[in-house]
């Protein structure tokens, strides 16, 4: 599968939900996940997002996003077309201790 990480938060630019054959981003408050049993690893979304925000789940130490990820797409809505990044997206892109702006 392919997750969502942190560097999502407070950018969402939203540019990966138009390339997923199967609509499987779901929308947060302020970043967007990936349920990881709907992804079928087709990878066509990782260079599409602007913040290299989507990893495939084969890097090191990516259990804990796989987690996040299944989480949250649990609970927030299906999200299928682009919107407007988040206002300071630009500005906020690779900050780091982003995880402390996490609004569920
Ligand atoms: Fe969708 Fe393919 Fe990205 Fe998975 S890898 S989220 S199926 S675009
Ligand atoms: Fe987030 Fe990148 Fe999509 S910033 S909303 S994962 S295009």
């Amino acid at each position: 599968t392919y997750i969502v990480n942190d560097n999502c938060i407070a950018c969402k630019y939203t540019d990966c939900v138009e390339v997923c054959p199967v609509d499987c981003f779901y929308e947060g408050e302020n970043m967007l996940v990936i349920h990881p049993d709907e992804c079928i690893d087709c990878g066509v979304c990782e260079p599409e997002c602007p913040a290299d925000a989507i990893r495939p789940d084969t890097e090191p130490d990516m259990e804990k996003w796989v987690e996040f990820n299944r989480k949250y797409s649990e609970m927030w809505p299906v999200i299928i077309t682009k919107k407007d990044p988040l206002p300071n997206a630009e500005e906020m892109d690779g900050k780091d201790g982003k995880i402390e702006l996490f609004s569920e």
